[in-house]
């Protein structure tokens, strides 16, 4: 049986990239799509419902009340009968209102009240979308599961260059298409286009893990890591385009699709193997390297004699893969350290910065579950202060950092 045609409800915001969305629905009904429309009061100020009702052939929504569509069909329904929801032009106040939860109008409410997918297109000034505002609403949305797709950059309407400009009609319509096919069980494809893949080029280098430093044959010591955050950041970093090397302590871990992985046993071992993966654009060291190793490991096992005599541990100061990345000749451009804390974690995370030489940490509590866990609740320190992400599945924390690494590099 044919599958039936794909439903799009297209949300289309005011700016004036809103011209852009006619193009839109011309591709979505050429690719054998549905699409119903719905403006908002300022895209309304830019396109025509006619223009879009002629171009979707269905009716164009533009009010919450509209009575008689209100009773033959509510717009909680016109929400959910869509395979995806997709707002093109994303203006600054559209993302921020859809941050904020706000549903002053259909488009947002409709938003709110949806159960499918969104993708959001996001057009805007420079300025706008680099303001702080901004970049916190796009966070939190990410955050929440909207698709925010990065803006092409270059000269905009207003004069002024950068990015902020709608990606071309045929690169959103090829991110819908990736959405409508995605298979279910992979979830929602993470980048919309590979000219949005923002680590396409760049080599990226993680650790992740614990590490078993040897006692005896068989005994080590150990730590409860299971770096699952790690291989989320690898996996990530392979979705947005780098070649990634996944340098990894002993873990219970499928590798990521895409990801070269390295296993490793002890700290030595990683320094090696992270020494041996250089040179390398950036490196995001989550690895819980231990701090120290017994001194002396027994080349046989350690035998209990009955005497009831302790055998005494040694221990011996491993050395700090991410310091000695930080002072090495080939380090990387980005150089991003973890910190697991238990209190204090940002004062703990900026002394952390400082004395290893890292440009970000990336700061965890981790008095609750988060080691083993599958959520985690984040801080990021850089030169220019802390952010605090609000707690998030250990795969969103992936995306997004991945996400700010991609546009940090790009800088
Ligand atoms: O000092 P602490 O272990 O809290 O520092 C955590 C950060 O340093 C993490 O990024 C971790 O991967 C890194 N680290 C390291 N080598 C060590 C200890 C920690 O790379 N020996």
């Amino acid at each position: 049986m044919a599958d039936r045609p794909k439903r799009i409800l297209l949300i289309v915001g005011g700016g004036i990239a809103a011209y852009k969305s006619c193009e839109l629905v011309r591709l979505i009904r050429k690719g054998g799509g549905e699409v119903t429309c719905v403006l908002t009061e300022g895209g309304a100020k830019f396109v025509t419902p006619m223009t879009l009702a002629a171009l979707s052939e269905k009716p164009v929504h533009t009010t919450l009340w509209d009575l008689k569509n209100e009773a033959e069909m509510g717009h909680i329904q016109l929400s959910r009968e869509a395979d995806l929801v997709v707002v093109c032009p994303a203006t600054a106040d559209l993302l921020a209102k859809m941050a904020a939860g706000v549903a002053d109008d259909l488009a947002t409410t409709l938003l709110l009240a949806t159960d499918k997918p969104v993708l959001a297109v996001p057009a805007m000034n420079v300025r706008m979308w680099q303001h702080a505002a901004t970049r916190r609403n796009v966070a939190r949305l990410r955050g929440d599961g909207v698709t925010v797709m990065e803006p092409d950059e270059g000269p905009m309407a207003c004069g002024e260059f950068g990015p902020g400009r709608l990606p071309e009609p045929e690169v959103v319509h090829a991110a819908i298409m990736r959405f409508v096919s995605a298979d279910p069980l992979e979830g929602q494809p993470d980048f919309a286009d590979d000219r949005h893949r923002g680590l396409h080029g760049r080599h990226v280098l993680v650790t992740a893990g614990p590490t078993h430093e040897p006692i005896d044959p068989v005994r080590y010591i150990a730590n409860r890591s299971s770096g699952k955050q790690g291989f989320a950041i690898a996996a990530a970093a392979a979705e947005a385009g780098a070649r990634v090397t996944l340098v990894a302590g002993p873990v219970h871990l499928d590798t990521p699709p895409g990801v070269d992985r390295v296993d490793v046993e002890s700290a030595r071992e990683m320094l090696a193997a992270v020494e041996a993966a250089l040179p390398a654009d950036v490196a995001i060291m989550v690895a819980a390297v231990a701090d120290w190793r017994a001194a002396d490991a027994a080349g046989q096992k350690i035998k209990k004699d009955g005497s009831g005599t302790v055998p005494p541990l040694a221990l011996a100061e491993n050395p700090d893969i991410l310091a000695t990345l930080a002072r090495s000749k080939q380090r990387p451009a980005l150089l991003v350290g973890f910190a697991a804390e238990t209190e204090n974690v940002i004062d703990h995370a900026t002394a952390k910065r400082a004395r290893k030489g890292a440009d970000w940490i990336v700061a965890n509590d981790v008095s609750g579950d988060v080691m083993g866990g599958d959520a985690n609740s984040v801080h990021i320190v850089t030169a220019s202060g802390s952010e605090s992400w609000p707690a998030m599945a250990k795969h969103k924390v992936a995306r997004a950092l991945v996400d700010r690494i991609a546009k940090d590099i790009a800088k």
